[in-house]
Formats: structure tokens, sequence, C-alpha cells
């Protein structure tokens, strides 16, 4: 090494360490970090990567060292007995392979290894420990060595045991501390920012972060209040138990009435483990809490006892990371977009970020207000999140790292395409375009209207309907049939080929149930949901045509409000000619609007929450609208049933407290049998 190099080296050691330091701080104590975990996860790798080659620089405070920070001094603090070590991390399958091979050559095994994998949930670690089967303390893990003691805030957690399951094979073990992660799932997080919000409170930027803080708190009945729930994964010592294995602790504890996490798989090989990373990483938006990656642990003790510990981690486990969901990035400016109910949406035009594997440059920003909660200028770095197969949403803004220049988003007095005055409800939050012919709601409702769960017309994208719009070749939805082959070959990637298939495709989406017909309407308040409800009542149009008001509000499942959309939407003459021309040109609304037509679950309100091991979420919500059933997405006291599936968090509480029928999965499949 040269001695030129040298220095940059050590200079560029020291500020990491001082970086990860005060990041540390912010991530740890203030629960406000201003980078992203990928960020974070980048400056650690390359610091310890620098620490290992130039070990003449290491120092035994450096971040490497020690994960987390210092315990708050308000909390009394406790010595963990075994130190709670973090993990190795890896990014991606090649380093998962390594670690396989590395510890083969470790154990002198040139056969398969079994390991556990499990899922690296995202939320804070805990230390529990149990005396003569009874909660005495909990912790946090705190600098590794020293936590702080959080007993109180950890009882109120439902999910937390308080006494162990007495197992009749086998005594209570006298001392028992058992590891796991507390979280807050991802439905449950966003009520609690809502709340937040609703209250001018500063918003938690993500679900690990509202978790540590609710734990956080002095007094404890405010973390009462909170959403928490666990997951157990390890013991500090489980001679304790008896246990020879990590499969055989965790069914252990399972037996003691811990929650372990149900996706766990055990004594599975290394091809199994990188099926389980890809399946895990593939459904990670699914889950109804948040996972950062999967814990593999080499299953048999004996094994974990050959392979040891480095002064940071054990040799017998890694974490193999996912791909960050939040990333920081800037907004460069603030716009309005035009929806097809003339709603105003502020989106975020961003500095181009990869989310995840997808670049984004644009964000939702939803409204008005939200803009004004979140504190959202342009010119600000924020943290923008993906979510589901949602589009991507600014999340908060890094109000630290502002410089001055920043502006406010100010919402135009005009809409942005056709200038005409908009209007804001004072019970909205909505700005909207109020002029009916302004060009963004024409193409939203069409565009609404050939969607998939609409009249599914295929191969009638968007960039054809702004065509047809915009030369003013159609003016509403109902003049899609009279389109013809020699109209629109003409248009912009078209052909005579692509015409004759949109033409036949229009042709095809004539034949349509009541409820699609309903919803493809594109009458506000009326989603696939409430268009079902009101197609099994009314039967044809006709009898929607006449319906009044209180008519309407007598159906179960419509209120007021949706009632009042209905009656204005068919009172005005121009929708009226519409739907007329639509019967006109050919369309035939079908009046039964039950596939199956079982209506063995009519007039019951389902909720779904938590994860369904056999089903998705929609496939369930399907299969009860078949039936004839409704699902909500809150519980009430007009709820029947509430279908409970793994981790389901507040829902679960709250039907029990309203006195709901609870159903298991299994309990709802032999319903629907
Ligand atoms: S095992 C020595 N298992 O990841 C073994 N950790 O850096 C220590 N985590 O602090 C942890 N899910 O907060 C383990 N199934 C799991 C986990 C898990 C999440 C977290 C935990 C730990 C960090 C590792």
């Amino acid at each position: 090494m040269t001695d030129k190099v040298n220095p940059e080296i050590e200079r560029r050691i020291a500020h990491l360490r001082q970086g990860l330091h005060q990041h540390n701080h912010r991530y740890f104590v203030l629960d406000d970090p201003i980078i992203s975990d990928a960020e974070y996860d980048r400056m650690m790798k390359e610091l310890i990567e620098l620490e290992e080659s130039f070990p003449q620089f290491s120092s035994s405070d450096s971040p490497s060292a020690r994960v987390g920070s210092p315990p708050l001094e308000k909390f009394e603090t406790v010595t963990h007995t075994v130190p709670m070590m973090s993990l190795d991390k890896g990014f991606n399958e090649k380093e998962l392979i390594s670690f396989d091979q590395r510890v083969r050559k470790l154990l002198n095994m040139d056969t398969d290894i079994f390991y556990t994998a499990e899922p690296k949930i995202d939320g804070v670690a805990v230390e529990l420990v149990y005396e003569n089967g009874v909660l005495a303390m909990a912790s946090t893990r705190g600098d590794g060595i020293r936590g702080e003691v959080i007993t109180a805030n950890v009882k109120t957690i439902q999910t937390v045991p308080l006494r162990l399951q007495q197992n009749t094979h086998q005594p209570l073990p006298a001392l028992l501390e058992v590891r796991g992660e507390i979280f807050i799932s991802k439905d449950n997080f966003k009520l609690l920012n809502e709340e937040r919000a609703n209250l001018n409170l500063s918003l938690f930027a993500n679900p690990r972060n509202a978790a540590a803080g609710s734990l956080r708190q002095l007094d404890s009945s405010i973390t009462a209040q909170r959403p928490l729930e666990i997951y157990i994964y390890n013991v500090s010592d489980a001679t304790v138990l008896g246990t020879d294995s990590q499969a055989a602790t965790l069914k252990t504890l399972k037996q003691l009435g811990f929650r372990i996490n149900p996706l766990i798989l055990s004594k599975v090989t290394l091809s199994e483990v990188i099926g389980f990373f890809r399946d895990l990483d593939a459904k990670r938006l699914e889950l109804a809490y948040e996972i950062d990656g999967m814990v593999v642990k080499v299953d048999r003790f004996s094994d974990q006892q050959v392979l040891g510990m480095t002064s940071r981690s054990p040799r017998w486990a890694i974490a193999l990371k996912f791909k960050a969901l939040q990333e920081r990035t800037r907004v460069l400016d603030i716009q309005v977009q035009v929806g097809r109910t003339g709603a105003l949406t502020p989106v975020a035009y961003l500095e181009p970020v990869n989310v995840a594997g997808a670049m984004v440059s644009r964000a939702t920003l939803h409204n008005e207000d939200e803009v004004m909660k979140k504190d959202v200028r342009i010119g600000d770095m924020v943290f923008v999140q993906r979510a589901g197969d949602v589009i991507p949403e600014v999340v908060k803004s890094i109000i630290s790292s502002r410089s001055g220049t920043e502006r406010q988003f100010v919402m135009p007095s005009v809409c942005p395409i056709c200038n005409m005055p908009v209007s804001r409800d004072v019970e909205e939050s909505v700005t909207r375009c109020v002029n009916d012919e302004c060009p963004a709601i024409i193409q939203g409702k069409i565009k609404h209207f050939a969607s998939k769960s609409a009249f599914d017309i295929d191969g009638l994208g968007d960039k054809l309907i702004d065509q047809l719009v915009d030369r003013k070749l159609i003016f509403s939805y109902a003049d899609l049939f009279a389109l013809n082959v020699d109209v629109l070959k003409n248009l912009e990637r078209m052909g005579e080929k692509s015409a004759q298939n949109i033409v036949i495709a229009i042709e095809n989406s004539k034949l349509i149930s009541f409820a699609r017909f309903l919803f493809a309407l594109g009458i506000r308040h009326v989603g696939e949901h409430i268009a079902r409800i009101l197609a099994a009542e009314f039967k044809n149009i006709k009898s929607i045509f006449g319906a009044t008001a209180e008519a309407l509000e007598a159906v179960e499942g419509i209120g007021p409000v949706v009632a009042h959309s209905i009656v204005d939407f068919f009172a005005k003459d121009k929708n009226r000619e519409i739907i007329d021309q639509l019967i006109k040109s050919g369309i035939i609304i079908e009046e039964n609007n039950n596939a199956k037509g079982d209506a063995s679950l009519k007039g019951m309100t389902f909720v779904l929450t938590g994860k369904l091991e056999t089903m998705t979420r929609s496939q369930a919500k399907k299969l009860i609208e078949d039936s004839g059933g409704a699902v909500s997405g809150s519980i009430s006291s007009k709820t029947d049933y509430l279908v409970a599936g793994d981790s389901p968090g507040s829902k679960l509480v709250k039907a029990r407290t309203l006195g709901v029928c609870i159903l298991s999965e299994s309990d709802f499949e032999n319903m629907l049998s």
C-alpha cells in the first residue's frame, strides 16, 4: 500500500463512522431517520469491508462493532445475560451460496446441511425473561450488551404471553429468556398514521419506527393503545429447554404459548432455502406485516457450537436482505392531475430513484390536505415508497435537510386542463374541476368504462382514448359503439388489423352483467362493491332510474351519500341520454349479476383480516361476493363475520368487543362449501 492511499482511506473510514453514528442516533433514539435503510446498509457494508482490508484503522468504538445506540437515560437499563448479537447480512443468492460453502467447510461436511429459514420481520428486537413461567422482564436490544427495560410496555401487547402454558410432560423452566421481534402490521400502521394526521401529530415514517416509538413510551397506557404484535424466534440459552435444534426449539416455544411465524420453514436444504427466499420476495407486499429479508440458521445446535461467533455475529446464521421499498429522493416539482371525477390530484415529480427494482419518477400526494399535513415542498428531500401494486407515494419529507429555497405547493384555482374554475367542498379534502366537458374528465370516464372490471374492452388503451377525445372523435363512452375501422385505422400507432380487432372487442363487450354496467357508468361513490349490491336489489336499469334516495338508503350497505349521488346521476338528462344511446347501440344488460346464481351468503357482511394460507384476500372477496355476500373494510355493528387469518391485529380485537362472529380460515372454507 502506498502512503498516498492510506490517508484517503483513513479519511473515508472516519467519514463513514461519523455518518453511521449520527444515523444510528437518528434511527434508534429519535425514530427519525434521514437516510433510507438501503443507504445505511451500503455505508455499513463499505465500512466493514474497509476495516477488514485495512485492520490498522480498526477501532473499538466503530459503529460496525456495535449495532444500535446506547439506551435512553430515562429508562432503566439491564445487561443481557447473553449478548444480543446482530446478524451478518447478504444481499443476493450468491452470498447465500457462499455462506453455505463456508458453513460446510468449517463443519467439514460435503453433504447437505439443514437450515431453518425464517422471514426477517422488520420491527424491534426484544428479550422477554420468564421466571417460573411468569413474564418478569422485557428489554430492548439496546447496544446488544445492555438494553432498556420496557416490561410495562411489553405487557400491554396481546400476543405476548404473560404466563407460559404448562405442558403436562415437562416442568416449566425456572428461567427462560426468549427473543423476538415486536412490530405493527401494515394496515394498523396506516390507521395509526391516519389518526395522527387528524390530530396534527407528526407521522411515523414506517411501521418499524411506529413500533419503536410505541415501545419507547414512558407511559405504558399510550403503548397499550398501539397495535403492537410479536413473533418469537430464539432463546438466549437453549439448554434450558433441552432442545437440540432450532426446529425443536421453535416447536417447544409454540407449545409454551409463544407466537411463532407460521411461514418459517424448518429443516430445509440450501436449494429449498433459495426457493423460500424467492417466494418471500414475491409475496412480501401481500404480507400483513413488513419483512426486509430472510434469516437462515444452521438447524443443529451442535453444529452452531462448532461454528461459533465472530465479535459481531454468529457464523451459523445470515440475514439475506431484500431490496428496500423506501428510498430517499428529491421533489423536483408538484403538478396536478385531473381524474375522471374531476378530482385534482397533486403528483410529486421526483429525481428518478430505483425503489426495489423499479424506477420511480412520480408519486402521488393524494390531495391538498395531504400535502399540507406531510408538509411536502418543491425541492424537499422525501422518502418515497412502493407498497403493494398501488402507485408509489411520498411518505414524508425530511425537514432537517431543507436549505430554505424550497417552495410550498399551491392548489391552482383553475383546472390545468380546461382552464375553468375549480371548486372545493368544505366537507371534502378534494378540489374538483366541475366542467363536464373537461377533456381530462371525459378521458378518465371512458378509461374507467373500458377497464377490466367494467366493459373490459381489449386493446382500447389509455393512449388511444386520449387521442380519440383530443381529436374530438368521441365525446362520451356511448360514442365508443359508433367507432368503425375507417376512423380508428388513421390514428397513431394503429393499422387496419388493430383497428379491426378493437371494433371486434367493442362488439364483444356488448353483453354485460347489470353490476358491471352500473360500475362502468362511473357514478360517484359507486365502486364494484356498491354496484353489486345495487344490481342484486334493483335487478334492472329501469327500476334504478325511478328509485328515490329513501328507497336506495333502505338497502343494506347503501348510505345517504351514495344514495344521493345515484339520484343526482340519474336526474341529469345528459346521463339518461347516454344510457339510452348505449341501449340503442345494442348493449344487452344481463339481469342476473350473480355468476353462480348461488345466494347462500346473501345479506351477510364479511370483514377479512390477516394473512390467509389457502387463498389471497381478493380471492376470498370474490368467493364471498359470488355467493351473494358483501365484504367490508372495517368492523362495525353491521358486520356478520370476521374471517381471521394469521396476524389479525386490531380488527380481531374490535370484532371481539362488538361480539362479531369470528371465523378461522377453515371455518370459512366449510361455510363456503
Ligand atoms: S435471529 C444471533 N431471527 O434481525 C441471532 N433475527 O440483525 C439474532 N430479526 O436483531 C437474531 N427476524 O431484530 C433473528 N427470524 C429472525 C428475525 C430476526 C427479524 C431481526 C432482529 C435482529 C436482526 C438481526
